[in-house]
């Protein structure tokens, strides 16, 4: 299997993927700041969830490893400090009291060394409050992708690992190897409401899963795009709404 680096169009995510953190949004209440904390955002995306960490924390710095975002956030937020950075490889002269990541980790498929790098980046006595997608997450869409690459020939595209969805039982374990004691872990269905009625699943593949479609010929990708959300729709068309099949594994951990 292949891996391939993926760019990020910001004003199609701010325009129709709010749902990232408008659900990110209870996982910052979850998180539960104190006035006096230093928190890192990993994986902050456009910023949103930073600058409401900022409204409670004493410092945030927030980080992702793509510059686009990055570039978004620190023009919607320039008061917040924002850094590109990999997940899987960071590092911050002074620890902090949490490191906060909602939707991101799963896009680390080294996800050992962005282990490490939290415990690394912590004080002792520090948390992590993690969410992202776990095992089976996005499995339906997944599966048609993959299904509609394969049947026109497009064995490596459909072959494609991006993403790394554990189960708690393998996360947890990794967490504990590196020190880590876990104090919570959920895994839970999320059907997550798209934001177009018409254009739902298409719009999702469009802003996720470019990678795939590389070195796909362009009346295909229409095709296979139309096609996926065809096939999808006696499973995730509800009421006149799309939902993409979210399953997301919930830490909390201390070093
Ligand atoms: C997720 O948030 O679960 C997700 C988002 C984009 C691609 C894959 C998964």
């Amino acid at each position: 299997m292949q891996q391939l680096a993926h760019t990020w169009d910001a004003e199609l995510y701010n325009d129709k993927h709010a749902f990232v953190y408008n659900y990110g949004a209870f996982l910052v209440d979850f998180l539960d700041v104190k006035p006096r904390e230093r928190i890192l955002d990993l994986g902050c995306g456009s910023g949103e969830l930073t600058h409401l960490i900022k409204e409670k924390a004493a410092e945030v710095i927030g980080v992702d490893k793509s510059p686009e975002m990055v570039e978004k956030a620190r023009l919607q937020f320039p008061l917040i400090d924002f850094q590109v950075a990999n997940a899987s490889d960071f590092q911050f002269s002074e620890p902090f009291d949490a490191i906060f990541s909602n939707a991101a980790l799963h896009w680390v498929t080294s996800y050992k060394q962005a282990i490490r790098a939290m415990y690394d980046n912590l004080k002792k006595g520090g948390r992590i409050v993690v969410e992202f997608g776990g095992k089976d997450n996005v499995k339906a869409i997944t599966g048609q992708l993959r299904k509609s690459l394969l049947e026109r020939g497009y064995r490596e595209q459909a072959g494609l690992k991006l993403w790394y969805f554990p189960s708690v039982g393998e996360y947890t374990s990794e967490l504990k190897k590196a020190g880590f004691t876990v104090t919570s872990a959920q895994w839970y269905d999320r059907p997550t409401e798209l934001a177009d009625e018409e254009t739902g699943i298409k719009d999702w593949l469009s802003m996720f899963c470019k990678p795939f479609f590389e070195g796909v010929d362009d009346s295909d990708v229409t095709d296979i795009m139309i096609e996926i959300q065809e096939n999808l729709k006696p499973m995730l068309f509800r009421n006149g709404k799309w939902y993409a099949d979210y399953k997301r594994i919930r830490i909390v951990a201390y070093r």
